[in-house]
């Protein structure tokens, strides 16, 4: 069966994709959506602002309650199929019954099991639902994050601090800091919403991080990220990365993939690999990174540790390709001094236009 859509449902879709770019990328899956009235006009945008908020059909639904507009009769477009869990923010799926929104047309299936069935309970209160419009853009849109929920993996963002001679550190080990203090925030910012943070035991032992979500002036944020430490030596007592809090853990192993599958284990769904060169290297080569981050500064060294240590590539047509990644304020962006780069993997295969449901538990640090 051909399922039909309007043009205003199409224009109202597209915005709904262009409003879930506003996000950013991590354990939950962009989302956007958009309600328009009988006669097809949009009244209110949504979007997702990361995992712990609202998701964005309760966005839409809340900016349209506090512009006392009734939603009575209205569709909701959104990209993902609304939820249907408690999770940290109420299901989608209920608030949706409750605002009297009686169509929803949806992008794509939701994967994330405790989440999926939304569309089932919305028919079951007789709203009238209808997927698969955009459905193309929006698996597009979250590819990596679908990718990381049917492989069971965290969803990994990986940050490279370097000059525009690609050098983490100098001849000397010196690396702090390379990075303005506009990016440092930006980072510290990152940080607050992720789950995990990983670097190798050589960082620890020469640079001696404490790894933790910190304001301008120092202050720690409410969220920390769990400390991750990968490498087969002990950390020492005495590092700075234990902190008071024992949210440390290390990974005995030079294997990305344990590693990920150790942190997954431990529930995390957003791990952001912080360095040095040859952990940053390693994920690379594994193909593990679902999103960069890099920050360049306008400095040169000319020597001294380079981003990256090799990535088993020797001819130009093996080089990995990136494309830019325009959501989360942009793909490039000035802080301060230096550019923040903001990529995703370039897509190599097609897409499947409905991903079968996978059976993975995207709890705690997800929705
Ligand atoms: N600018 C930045 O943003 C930034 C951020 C972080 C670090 N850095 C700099 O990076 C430098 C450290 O980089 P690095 O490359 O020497 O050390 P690293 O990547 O921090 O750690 C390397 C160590 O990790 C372990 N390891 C785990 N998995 C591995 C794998 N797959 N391949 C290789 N080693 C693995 C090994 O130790 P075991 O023997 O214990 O297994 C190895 O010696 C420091 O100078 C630091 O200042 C800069």
């Amino acid at each position: 069966m051909v399922t039909a859509f309007t043009a205003a449902e199409t224009t109202a879709m597209a915005t709904a994709l262009k409003a879930a770019l506003n996000g950013p990328r991590g354990a939950n899956p962009l989302v956007g959506a958009v309600i328009v009235d009988p006669q097809g006009r949009e009244l209110v945008t949504g979007f997702h602002r990361g995992a712990g908020t609202a998701h964005a059909e309760v966005d839409a639904i809340a900016q349209a309650a506090a512009a006392g507009i009734d939603l009575s009769g209205c569709t909701m477009l959104v990209t993902l199929e609304p939820c249907n869990h408690l999770g940290r923010t109420g299901p989608c799926a209920r608030a949706i019954i409750d605002a009297g929104i009686t169509d929803v047309v949806y992008a794509v299936d939701d994967p994330h099991d405790p989440a999926a069935g939304g569309a089932a309970t919305l028919r079951q209160a007789g709203v009238r639902v209808r997927a698969g419009l955009g459905a193309g853009e929006a698996l597009d849109l979250n590819r990596q994050w679908f990718e990381a929920v049917a492989a069971k993996r965290p969803f990994v963002t990986l940050h490279i601090a370097q000059t525009l001679d690609s050098r983490i550190a100098a001849e000397d080990g010196t690396s702090q800091w390379i990075s303005c203090p506009e990016s440092l925030a930006d980072n510290h910012a990152v940080r607050g919403r992720i789950d995990a943070i990983l670097v190798g035991t050589q960082t620890v032992l020469v640079d001696n991080p404490r790894l933790t979500a910190r304001d301008a002036a120092g202050n720690p944020a409410t969220k920390q990220p769990v400390r991750a430490v990968m490498g087969l030596r002990d950390i020492p007592a005495d590092a700075a990365v234990h902190g008071s809090d024992g949210l440390v853990l290390h990974l005995p192993t030079r294997d990305p993939r344990e590693a990920l599958s150790s942190l997954y284990g431990s529930g995390m769904r957003h791990l952001m690999v912080e360095g040095g060169s040859r952990i940053l290297s390693a994920f690379l080569a594994a193909g593990l990174v679902d999103e960069l981050i890099v920050y360049l500064a306008p400095t040169l060294l000319g020597s001294g540790t380079p981003a990256l240590t090799g990535l088993g590539i020797t001819t130009l047509a093996d080089a990995q390709q990136w494309e830019w990644d325009a959501s989360d304020g942009g793909a490039v962006r000035t802080l301060g001094r230096d550019l923040r780069l903001h990529l995703r993997p370039q897509r190599t295969v097609a897409l499947d236009p409905q991903p079968s449901r996978a059976t993975a538990e995207q709890a705690q640090g997800g929705y």
